[in-house]
């Protein structure tokens, strides 16, 4: 009797857990819906790889992993960048194989190492589940299809916008409460003796071109980067301009993730010799060394740290303080 009893409390528990669990909160608009299929590992073939799986909320919807897993623990051999601040982009990946969001949001369903769900069983499943179709048909009076699902994945991503720093009120207010003295130096090293500006400027700090830093040599580095969509010599070990916000929060950087702090990155920049010595077609911005001292290269890095949004430096500050 009493085994009877805890067999039917266990079942309830699990029973209850399990709606609960698959139960989803409706979404109202185009946006909320792509954010549920953002974190809904329905999307990869084995339902264990949701987007959020590699671009994680908490930094900054980047991997810190070099190389992000996908379904099976198999591995990419790029690393996963932030999908943060992306809205006037107008290319998407490293080598800009895709040019909106919309496009790119269904790469990764379809890409074996990733998700690897064909996009017909992603719609046969969405069809499937209940409540998605409801979603569907209330947000854009359709079943689920190639043309919707890519657009509520967009929409989202659009809300991913991010400017509440220290580096803005300082430019819109001339607040320097959080932005000290070392990262003033630090934005006149950026924008001057660094070189930075020359590639990394405006609101997100890119300019949106493909260009090399020295990381393709051929054989250890041998991701030819851009060349790989446009079979252009000049294009050998080009890569995206990647923006700089929250660049505090989604290391380790570059399309390899080869750099491991924020430290390294500005010390590579500072004579790129000393990391890669048979690098192919490197930018000519790049050919001589900065000569950065201990302290530009301090407050170059106090200056990348004022791009961190506040949300993440809460969150940083409630971690520290548990
Ligand atoms: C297994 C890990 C993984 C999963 C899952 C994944 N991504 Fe990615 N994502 C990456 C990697 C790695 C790249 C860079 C690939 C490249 O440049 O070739 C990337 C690139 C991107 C970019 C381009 C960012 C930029 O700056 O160019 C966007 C946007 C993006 N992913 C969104 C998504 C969405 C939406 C999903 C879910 C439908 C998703 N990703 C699932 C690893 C992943
Ligand atoms: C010639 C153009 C150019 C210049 C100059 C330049 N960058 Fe970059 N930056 C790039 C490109 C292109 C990448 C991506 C390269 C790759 O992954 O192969 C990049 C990557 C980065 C990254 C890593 C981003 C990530 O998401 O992984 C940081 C940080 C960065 N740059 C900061 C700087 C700083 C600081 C300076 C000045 C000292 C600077 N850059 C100068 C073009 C440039």
């Amino acid at each position: 009797m009493k085994s009877l009893f805890a067999f039917c409390l266990f079942s309830l528990l699990i029973t209850s857990c399990k709606s609960d669990e698959t139960k989803l909160k409706d979404p109202a608009t185009s946006e909320q819906l792509g954010e549920l299929l953002f974190f809904d590992p329905i999307l990869s073939s084995d339902s264990t790889i949701s987007c959020a799986s590699c671009h994680k909320p908490e930094f900054a919807f980047a991997d810190n992993a070099a190389v992000s897993k996908g379904v099976g623990g198999k591995k990419g051999d790029r690393n996963a960048p932030s999908c943060m601040n992306l809205t006037f982009r107008n290319f998407m990946f490293w080598d800009g194989r895709m040019e909106t969001l919309e496009e790119q949001a269904l790469g990764p369903i379809e890409n074996p190492v990733e998700m690897n769900l064909p996009l017909s069983e992603v719609i046969n499943r969405l069809y499937r589940h209940k409540q998605y179709t409801t979603f569907f048909m209330n947000i854009y009076g359709k079943q689920p299809n190639r043309e919707n699902i890519a657009k509520a994945i967009a929409d989202y991503e659009r809300t991913l916008e991010t400017n509440n720093t220290a580096f803005d009120d300082y430019m819109q207010k001339g607040d320097t409460s959080e932005f000290s003295k070392s990262a003033q130096r630090g934005q006149e090293i950026f924008n001057v003796k660094g070189k930075c500006f020359e590639c990394h400027f405006g609101p997100d700090f890119t300019n949106d071109q493909f260009r090399n830093l020295g990381l393709f040599n051929g054989k250890d580095l041998n991701d030819s980067g851009r060349f790989k969509v446009t079979r252009k010599p000049e294009d050998i070990g080009r890569f995206k301009t990647p923006g700089l916000r929250n660049i505090s929060m989604t290391a380790p950087y570059m399309h390899n993730g080869m750099h491991k702090t924020l430290k390294e990155v500005i010390d590579y920049y500072d004579e790129p010799d000393k990391f890669v010595k048979n690098s192919v077609n490197r930018d000519t911005l790049l050919n001589k060394p900065l000569n950065l001292t201990d302290q530009d290269k301090k407050d170059l890095e106090n200056f990348l740290l004022t791009l961190t949004d506040r949300r993440f430096l809460k969150k940083e500050a409630e971690k520290t303080s548990h």
